[in-house]
């Protein structure tokens, strides 16, 4: 599976279609959709409808990162819209509610993930690391697209990773923010197994060009 997860944030909305078609014709596997409620961020950006309407379109798989104050409300629409994986702040669901959370999107069959904001300590992913099948630390502050690399995010991926090995855990580690072919390989060495991007391939002039150069720096993880 292509580790490259193209964030669609950024996009010109009357481009999306050839955008697509341009990730579809490059390989790519994942379409990463941000979920912005205007509340736990600022920005409203879109629901399931554009899930159903991409995945009636398109191969894609889907995956869902819900920038949410109240996750529990929103999963059962990502299920409903056929998205595959679904991630939820851990900021937003709370201790109580997010394992009970990651099982409900687990027994629907679609793939469960926790999300960490840059400032959030690892602590609190830690119990969930069986519970998830992927972690997603955000390497910005979440929001908005075209942000900078938060560079402690190379050490956190790290810490992280050894934690999710100390455990035998098989949760996939996905980084999320300002990435681009510059630091790919660095969060890749680092332990990343999954890239969201979004500025860095939305601006491209040449996107197949920019995703081989993207893939070439990170080999595709077991996922
Ligand atoms: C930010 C989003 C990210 C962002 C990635 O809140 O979660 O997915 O859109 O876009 P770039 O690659 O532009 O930082
Ligand atoms: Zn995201």
């Amino acid at each position: 599976m292509n580790p490259i997860f193209p964030s669609i944030l950024s996009t010109n909305f009357f481009d999306l279609e050839a955008k697509l078609r341009a990730f579809a014709d490059s390989g790519i596997d994942f379409i990463h959709l941000d979920v912005m409620d205007g509340h736990f961020v600022d920005p409203i950006s879109f629901g399931p409808s554009l899930a159903r309407a991409i995945r009636a379109k398109f191969p894609f798989r889907l995956d869902a990162h819900l920038m949410v104050s109240n996750p529990e409300k929103a999963v059962p629409h990502f299920i409903q819209a056929g998205v595959d994986w679904i991630s939820f702040h851990a900021e937003a669901a709370g201790a109580e509610a997010t394992a009970g959370l990651l099982g409900t999107i687990r027994a629907s069959g679609r793939k469960a993930g926790l999300v960490l904001n840059p400032d959030t300590p690892l602590e609190r992913l830690r119990p969930y690391l069986a519970a998830a099948d992927y972690v997603l630390l955000m390497s910005v502050f979440p929001g908005y697209g075209g942000q900078s690399f938060i560079p402690a995010t190379l050490e956190r991926a790290a810490q992280l990773k050894k934690e999710i090995a100390a455990r035998n855990a098989s949760c996939l580690l996905q980084v999320d923010g300002g990435i681009h072919p510059d630091n790919a390989a660095l969060l890749q060495q680092a332990g990343a197994d999954l890239f969201v991007v979004g500025t860095a391939l939305f601006n491209a002039a040449d996107i197949p060009a920019q995703i081989r150069q993207l893939t070439n720096h990170v080999h595709w993880s077991r996922a």
